[in-house]
Formats: structure tokens, C-alpha cells, sequence
């Protein structure tokens, strides 16, 4: 099989390279991202796989089906980025990797929760200008306070694991609640109103876009603390800036953004930014922003690599297809 990857970076390489060259397979690596223009980059391939911010709109599911794409390998667990019913009506598979390291995403969700509740990275920043005065710095014990999981899936799951070693009280909202499982389900207005910490753990769709907004916010408790390690756009980012203008929120943990696709995993230090919305959430105190790398440990990289190239080979021998993802 002949692969196009899209939106390559080093750290891709590091792994996909030996695996792919030892399990046979003919792989090419762009740096560009999937679109309906670079689409056309694949003839001649078989298969294209791509990360969470390539297009793999209708648009560009068109161009694939005309030059001869088969598959879509998505080297993430993500699939809000394909229009799978165009891709169906191509008659072009998808297949994901549902699960490389829930236990990745759900430390780096507690990093970012510590991080903003501690100030440490206010506190970094001060240290390294000799200044040690932690005036401005104090934040919540999390013990015996109150935890508010969006999504009990495997990330949420382990979420759910590491705040109870925190000994606070979890409760949870999903729709598909986890049967057995040892947290209290309530309804989403119940965990607004209760969290002293709300931790989104959901996929983004049709449901969930905008889920955190000006009515959701204002049912928070004054003081609570965000962490958002899913999908940008399940918070409405300019009622959250509102928000965070009239000084709602204690602190806010994003890894993801909304209109993160134009600057994410780039390097823009030489460049103007020029989305006001991202410049503003820098710009709050006790707003923590990172690129997107909760995901980032050696251990997911190494399954990511492993499982999206099994998911190749099970398409390349016709085996059943566990990980074909449907609309
Ligand atoms: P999962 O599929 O195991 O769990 C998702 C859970 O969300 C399910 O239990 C589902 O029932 C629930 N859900 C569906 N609709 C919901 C709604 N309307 N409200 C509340 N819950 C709802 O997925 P997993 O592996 O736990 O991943 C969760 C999300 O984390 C992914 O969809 C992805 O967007 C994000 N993610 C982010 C990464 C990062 O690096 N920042 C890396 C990997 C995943």
C-alpha cells in the first residue's frame, strides 16, 4: 500500500518511518495540510493519512475520490474533520485509532487543572526574573471539593481515576452512562451548578459544539476552574473571554482552541497574529493555552504509529476493519 501522510512534523517520522518501512508499506511524508487544493498530492497513493486539523471536508473527499483514495487513515482518535458521509458515499473508508493513551490526555488534564488552580505557571515566570514574591498566587485545596466530568468515556474514565486519588467528589454527565462505574451521573445543569472544577472529556459534535456558553457559564459557580483538553469548539471562545472578563472563572486550562487549525503545532513567533480572540485568551493571567499536546507522550506516539498502520494492513490483506469508523 502507498501512503500519503499530510501535515507531517519530525516527531511523526520518529516512528512511523521504521514501522511503516518494516510492515512494507511505500509512505510519503507532506508537511502540508490535507485539503480540497493538496489533495491532489496523493495520486497515484492509495491511502492519505492525515491528524486532527487536516480538511477532509466534502470538498476535498471529492478530489480524493477522483484521483483514487481508498482509505483514510487517521492517525488520531478525533473525526470531527471528515465528512464521513461524503467519504461513504465515495466509497472511501475511514478507520481511527480509538485508543492510544487516555492515560496521556487525562495526566496532561490534571497538569493543566494544578497549573492554573497553583499559578505555577505565573510562578515560573517569576523565579526566573529572580522575583520571589508569591504574592497573587494562592489557589484551592482540591481536596474535598467538587469535580465535574463532561464525558465518562476512556479519557474521562481516567480522569475520573486520577481526581479521586485527589480525594475530591467526582460527578459526572453523559449521555451513555458507564454502567458500573463508581461516580455519580448527573444531568449537565447539576454538574454546572455544583463543579468547583469542570473537565470536559466529550467528543465535539453536533450536540456538544458550544456546550460551554453564556447560559452554561452563567450557571457555574463564581470561582470555578475550566479545563478544555477535547475539542476548541465545545466552548463558544468569545463568551468564555466574556466570561473571564467579569472575572468568572479562577482558571482556564485549554490544550485546544476553536480556530486552532490556523496556528496550531506552528511555529508563529515570527509572525502577527492576527485572531483577536486567540490574542485575548493569551493575554488573561490565569488562562493556560497549550498547542494541542496532551496527547504528546512517547508511549501514545509509539501506539499512534502501531495502530494506524495495523489499521493499513487490515485493509491491505481484506481483514475485518475493527477500528472503520461509520456516519
Ligand atoms: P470516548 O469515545 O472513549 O469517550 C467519549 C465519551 O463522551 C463517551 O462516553 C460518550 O458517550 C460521551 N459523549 C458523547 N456525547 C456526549 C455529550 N453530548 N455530552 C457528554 N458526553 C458525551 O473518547 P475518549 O478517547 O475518551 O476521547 C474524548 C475526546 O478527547 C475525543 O473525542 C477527542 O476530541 C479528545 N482528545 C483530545 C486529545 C488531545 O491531545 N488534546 C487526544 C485524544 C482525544
Amino acid at each position: 500500500m502507498k501512503i500519503m501522510f499530510y501535515d507531517t512534523k519530525p516527531y511523526d517520522k520518529i516512528w512511523f518511518q521504521p514501522m511503516g518501512e518494516e510492515m512494507g508499506f511505500k509512505i510519503k511524508f507532506q508537511e502540508v495540510k490535507l485539503n480540497e487544493d493538496t489533495a491532489v498530492l496523493a495520486k497515484n497513493y492509495d491511502a492519505v493519512c492525515i491528524f486532527v486539523n487536516d480538511d477532509a471536508g466534502k470538498e476535498t473527499i471529492q478530489v480524493l475520490k477522483e484521483i483514487g483514495i481508498r482509505t483514510i487513515l487517521l492517525r488520531c482518535a478525533g473525526f470531527n474533520n471528515v465528512d464521513l458521509k461524503a467519504a461513504k458515499d465515495a466509497g472511501i473508508q475511514v478507520l481511527r485509532v480509538p485508543s492510544y493513551s487516555p492515560e496521556a490526555v487525562a495526566e496532561y488534564a490534571m497538569g493543566l487543572l494544578l497549573t492554573v488552580n497553583r499559578q505555577i505557571h505565573r510562578a515560573y515566570v517569576r523565579t526566573r526574573d529572580f522575583n520571589y514574591n508569591i504574592n497573587g498566587l494562592m489557589g484551592i485545596d482540591l481536596v474535598g471539593k467538587t469535580a465535574g466530568v463532561i464525558g465518562t468515556g476512556k479519557i474521562g474514565q481516567m480522569m475520573i481515576d486520577i481526581l479521586k486519588g485527589f480525594k475530591m467528589n467526582i460527578i459526572a454527565y453523559d449521555p451513555y452512562p458507564v454502567e458500573g462505574l463508581d461516580v455519580e451521573y448527573v444531568d449537565l445543569d447539576q454538574l454546572f451548578e455544583r463543579s468547583d472544577v469542570i473537565s470536559l472529556h466529550c467528543p465535539l459534535t453536533k450536540d456538544t459544539k458550544h456546550i460551554i456558553n453564556k447560559k452554561s457559564i452563567s450557571k457555574m459557580k463564581d470561582g470555578v476552574i475550566l479545563v478544555n483538553t477535547s475539542r476548541g469548539a465545545l466552548i463558544n471562545t468569545s463568551d468564555l473571554i466574556d466570561a473571564l472578563m467579569e472575572r468568572k472563572f479562577t482558571g482556564v486550562g485549554l490544550d485546544v482552541y476553536e480556530e486552532e487549525d490556523a496556528y496550531f503545532f506552528e511555529d508563529k513567533s515570527n509572525d502577527i497574529i492576527t485572531d483577536e480572540d486567540l490574542i485575548r485568551l493569551t493575554s488573561f493571567r490565569n488562562v493556560v493555552l497549550t498547542s494541542h499536546q496532551a496527547f504528546f507522550t512517547k508511549d501514545a506516539m509509539e501506539a499512534i504509529a502501531r495502530v494506524t498502520l495495523e489499521n493499513a494492513k487490515a485493509v491491505e490483506d481484506g481483514l475485518e476493519l475493527k477500528n472503520l469508523v461509520l456516519p
